[in-house]
């Protein structure tokens, strides 16, 4: 199997790499403008953190981490999201005491041991956001806001927001009191991994994949119907926020989220096109997870958006991302004296900013101008033994097939113009 990558498992090859430059820079240009700044976490994490931060009764938990003991005998685990290390490293390097909010983005591979299927692969990307020490509903908005801007500078005007709440501890003790009284009739129905959600977790069981779950939690009591005062203000001002920006949401009472530390805000940004894995966004606010992890309670809010779905979305939807073609220049050489020439030459263009190539493989000029075509270089210097031996060569502008006889030492000067 040496000549297969693992399953779920992507390359992105040179010439698909154009589009993922455009992407990410679009998004890097954003997060500029918010003023979110690019946090570089560890691929790899201890195992705890992500027990602790995404809990240990989600799907993610018990299911689909890389998780491996390493030679010093510690449980380590790919990271299969970034939310909980961006906190960790918040916790770690005491940044609520340089400035009380943080605003941080990251973007890089994550890793779940999910059944592979389009949009769905075992190592990802994300970018994600995450704004630490602000408890408004300005703060969510924010985000999803972002998230927006950049989609639609991609062309995806369109995409469906959903967002609910899921309200506090209190409003979920509520919940789960009705949910298990609604549930406890059922149980016998249930799969067997909601079976045991429900002593530990039964708000999983709102998650759960099973058709037949889904069937019967779709008349649970939701969680909206339990919001304190405080959840439904804050979900209320939300709202307002996003209409003041003309935002076109849904509220989706049903909308829970696959990891355990949310509160408050939860969201996600879909695409019906991309089929099961419609949802190309998804995030929340987590006001518990710092101090689940240890350090002081902080509010925080943030989503995480998948890259591979965002391309996907845009294949889908037939947009294209203006990824530049072709090159400045190719040299085109005859003979070994030439071939040096053209060598020292090419460098000195590079070195002056010019897209350069040359042929590495001793092929005619026949070959050689092909190449030139197909690399859709701009000019093709000609350098053949007669050219040098006068000091000169050939500059030929491709689109017009006009050809100039240029002194050697005058080349990179002329190249430049
Ligand atoms: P998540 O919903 O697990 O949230 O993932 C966010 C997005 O990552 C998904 O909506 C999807 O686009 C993409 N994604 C997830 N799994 C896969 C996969 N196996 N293959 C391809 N794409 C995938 C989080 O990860 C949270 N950390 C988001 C967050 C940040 N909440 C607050 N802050």
């Amino acid at each position: 199997m040496l000549t297969n990558g693992p399953r779920g498992t992507n390359d992105i090859l040179p010439q698909e790499v154009g589009k993922w430059h455009i992407l990410e820079g679009k998004i890097r240009a954003w997060c500029e403008r918010y003023r979110f700044g690019e946090i570089r976490t560890p691929i790899f994490e201890h195992t705890e953190l992500f027990l602790r931060g995404v809990g240990e009764t989600t799907d993610i938990v018990e299911k689909e981490m890389y998780t491996f003991t390493d030679r010093g005998d510690r449980s380590i685990t790919l990271r299969p999201e970034g939310t909980a290390s961006t906190v960790r490293a918040f916790l770690q390097h005491k940044l609520a005491g340089q400035a009380p909010l943080q605003k941080m983005y990251y973007m890089g591979p994550m890793f779940r041991y999910d059944r592979p299927q389009a949009g769905r692969y075992r190592q990802f990307h994300q970018f994600g956001v995450e704004m630490l020490g602000s408890s408004e509903a300005i703060a969510d908005a924010e985000t999803i806001v972002i998230a927006l801007d950049i989609l639609k500078e991609l062309g995806l005007n369109d995409l469906e927001v959903h967002i609910n709440s899921i309200g506090c501890p209190q409003c979920r003790q509520v919940h789960k009191e009705k949910l298990m009284e609604f549930l406890g009739d059922r149980l016998s129905e249930l799969c067997p991994d909601c079976v045991s959600r429900f002593e530990r977790n039964p708000l999983r069981i709102l998650d759960c994949k099973n058709k037949k779950c889904q069937a019967i939690v779709s008349d649970a009591p939701a969680v909206m119907t339990c919001l304190c005062d405080e959840c439904r203000t804050h979900f209320e001002k939300l709202q307002s926020y996003l209409q003041k920006l003309n935002v076109k949401y849904e509220v989706d009472t049903n909308l829970v989220r696959g990891l355990d530390y949310y509160t408050k805000t939860v969201f996600e940004i879909m695409y019906s096109g991309l089929g099961a894995q419609s949802t190309v966004c998804g995030g929340g606010r987590y006001d518990g997870l710092v101090e689940e992890c240890g350090g002081p309670s902080t509010p925080a809010v943030g989503f995480a958006m998948g890259l591979e779905r965002v391309l996907l979305t845009l294949e889908k939807m037939d947009i294209q991302l203006a990824v530049p073609q072709g090159i400045d220049l190719f040299i085109a050489s005859m003979g070994e004296e030439a071939q040096v020439e053209a060598f020292s030459l090419l460098h000195q263009c590079r070195a002056h900013g010019l897209k350069a190539e040359m042929d590495y493989r001793k092929r005619s000029l026949k070959a050689q101008m092909k190449q030139a075509n197909k690399l859709g270089a701009e000019k093709v210097v000609i350098l053949g033994e007669e050219e040098l031996n006068k000091g000169q060569a050939i500059i030929r502008l491709m689109e017009t097939g006009e050809q100039l006889e240029v002194e050697l030492s005058q080349l990179t000067e002329k190249l430049k113009g």
